[in-house]
């Protein structure tokens, strides 16, 4: 599809701009502009009373136009007057304060009134507009979770808490022990007696706490299905997708997108690089491009949660949420919406049209500057808008690599660290990079994938493994490879009785009898082939009559292999973690290509993509691409710094 498209706020303009506004967006080759998301005080001023006047207006100018609408459920941002007179359905923090009017996200998931509320505005906006010609999809509420409010203490929340443990446990014994309660004296004699985890002297208990967050996660799709389902029956045909937010944990993303057609998130490369815990280096080297794989690794998140996903939200210019917010490099908007279609995105929009003089967000870039002048961004989108004729209808092809994301093991691990070591999302970033510097196309698929067309799936560090995983990992015949924490957790968050790895120990035989975490300025040596490589801050002692690769400095095997599958037990260094996975290529018989630190590869089909997000201009000759200009879709041989070349491959 490779359409593009814009956020847009019609509510904050005059009218006698909506015209050129519209004409202006299909100059610019734009095909969809997203509305409404955050406008329920002036759909409904005051209560009872809606004003479609204006709306209406609105999308019949973008329609005259022929560009289509994205039109969202405004449940984001309930109105004063609403909150006024229900304020139980304000969210409350974990110090039990509820959080007042005057931003947004003002609502807790669980509260009945709003749930009836959200159904209320949800079905009187369907059955205006679920109909019309214009609107091409729904966007439910925006960003769940958004300001922390993937998690709520109130009332409403306590009592919802209690009944979703009824419904998993039925009887308070089974829940004293899947919570192994007999530990600090925490029996509970019924399910009335249990509050959320969020006020205790000192750590919660770990079952406790991810039973917590199962509920939050899964009180948002609840919330969610019940927009869903209004809007299938009101606005029958048209896809449903919710915007979610760039590495972002705390909402299985897996769980909602399985009830949603399409799966978006918004893209904001530099605000979260400043915002991450890369090092210094990286923060200097990247600062106006983002870090090569940030972008990357989200689109192969999403793209595995629906049957279709895309881009809501595109960065065009500095945001003003960050720590710092530095100007994107001239080129890199144009670099970044390629980089989401060679992923197989439908489309991506820019947030946001015009940058607003007003309000919280006055200092984020738009793709008009307040006086209505095109930004840098604008010539870049015309740009690419042409060239998306040359590329034509987009391809998709399966990756060779799969790395396996599970929302409750990152959960697990967040709860129960053992020490302050890195974290499972890192970990699983630092193997994509890995893999990504190696020419590699990956995909990040949620634990019930089937695996079926990978060559190399990787665990890296999935702590929650249940046995299905494991054996449609054998049925699947790729080569594997498991790395520490895998399989050291029950669904309850217990040490299962076979210890770590668990079911892994189907795939190659072993167990894992001591895990250590170590400071970060703490190196481990680790021997390969006679030579010494540096791995930190996990390790552990692996019991196993498997063919052993590598060696602590203590004898006890780092890396061992078992028919196709591999078990690493250490968090590796570049140069071991890229040791490990060129042995695992070599065993399937893969090509690798090194990227080196700012190039990186993206295969859509039949086309090849190399994107620079160095400044420097590099020759893409030992990458595979072909010498004649004549072979290009886009650029050359020789890729500018934030350049994007693409040429077809046999
Ligand atoms: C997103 C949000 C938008 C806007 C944007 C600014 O998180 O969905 O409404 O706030 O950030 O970068």
């Amino acid at each position: 599809m490779m359409k593009l498209g814009v956020c847009y706020y019609p509510e904050h303009w005059p009218e006698s701009d909506w015209v050129d506004d519209a004409r202006r967006m299909k100059k610019l080759g734009l095909d969809r502009v997203r509305i409404g998301e955050f406008a329920w005080s002036q759909i409904e001023p005051t209560p009872g009373a809606y004003d479609w006047s204006w709306l209406d207006r609105a999308i019949s100018v973008l329609h005259a136009e022929g560009l289509e609408v994205i039109l969202c459920t405004p449940t984001a941002t309930p109105p004063k007057w609403l909150v006024d007179q229900h304020p139980d359905i304000l969210p409350w923090d974990k110090h039990g304060h509820p959080k007042q009017f005057g931003s947004r996200r003002h609502y807790c998931f669980s509260s009945p009134i709003y749930r009836r509320e959200s159904a209320r505005i949800v079905s009187a906006l369907a059955a205006r507009y679920g109909e019309h010609p214009a609107v091409v999809m729904w966007q439910t509420d925006n960003e769940y979770g958004h300001h922390d409010t993937h998690e709520s203490f109130s009332p409403d929340a306590v009592r919802a808490f209690r009944v979703w443990l009824q419904r998993r446990y039925k009887s308070i014994e089974a829940l004293n022990a899947a919570w192994g309660t007999s530990f600090w004296s925490q029996m509970y004699r019924s399910f009335d007696e249990i509050d959320p985890p969020n006020a205790t002297v000192t750590e919660a208990n770990p079952s406790h706490r991810l039973d917590f967050r199962r509920f939050s996660s899964n009180a948002i799709c609840a919330f969610n299905k019940e927009q869903v389902d209004i809007l299938r029956r009101l606005s029958p045909g048209r896809p449903i997708a919710h915007n979610y937010i760039g590495d972002f944990t705390r909402l299985d993303h897996h769980e909602i997108g399985a009830g949603l057609d399409v799966a978006t998130w918004d893209s904001y490369p530099i605000g979260l690089l400043s915002e991450g815990n890369g090092s210094k280096e990286n923060k200097v080297r990247w600062l106006r491009s983002g870090h090569p794989d940030f972008a990357a690794f989200n689109h192969d998140v999403f793209r595995n949660c629906s049957p279709h996903w895309g881009v809501m939200e595109q960065q065009p210019g500095p945001v003003n949420w960050a720590t710092h917010n530095a100007a994107p490099a001239p080129g890199m908007v144009r670099l970044w919406t390629w980089e989401a279609f060679a992923h197989g995105a439908d489309f991506v929009s820019y947030f946001r049209w015009r940058q607003v003089p007003f309000g919280q967000e006055q200092m984020h870039a738009g793709l008009l500057t307040p006086d209505r002048r095109d930004t840098r961004a604008v010539s870049e989108i015309l740009q690419l808008s042409q060239e998306r004729e040359k590329v034509g209808a987009p391809e998709r092809h399966c990756p060779p690599v799969a790395i396996v994301l599970d929302y409750p093991s990152l959960w697990q691990h967040e709860i129960q660290p053992q020490g302050r070591s890195g974290s499972v999302l890192e970990m699983s970033r630092v193997v994509y990079s890995a893999c990504r510097r190696l020419g590699l196309d990956v995909d990040l698929v949620p634990p019930s994938s089937d695996f079926d067309g990978y060559e190399i799936v990787i665990l890296p560090s999935v702590p929650i493994l249940d046995a299905g995983l494991c054996r449609r990992l054998k049925d699947a015949g790729a080569t594997v490879l498991a790395m520490p924490l895998t399989g050291s957790r029950t669904q309850d968050g217990h040490i299962p009785t076979e210890l770590a790895p668990g079911s892994f120990s189907d795939l190659l035989p072993m167990r894992i009898e001591m895990f250590e975490s170590l400071p970060p300025f703490v190196s481990l040596n680790v021997e390969v082939d006679g030579k010494p490589y540096v791995a930190s801050q996990w390790r552990e002692s692996i019991v196993s009559e498997a063919e052993q690769l590598a060696w602590f400095e203590n004898g006890e095997p780092a890396w061992v292999r078992y028919g196709h599958a591999h078990y690493l037990a250490c968090w590796p260094g570049d140069e071991l973690l890229s040791l490990v996975l060129r042995r695992l290529c070599q065993e399937v018989r893969l090509e690798i290509r090194e990227t080196g630190f700012d190039i990186r590869l993206r295969r859509a089909g039949s086309v090849q993509y190399a994107f620079n997000y160095g400044a420097d201009v590099f020759d893409l000759g030992d990458l595979g691409a072909p010498a004649g200009l004549e072979s290009y879709l886009i650029g050359g041989r020789q890729i500018e710094g934030a350049g994007v070349s693409a040429w077809r491959i046999g």
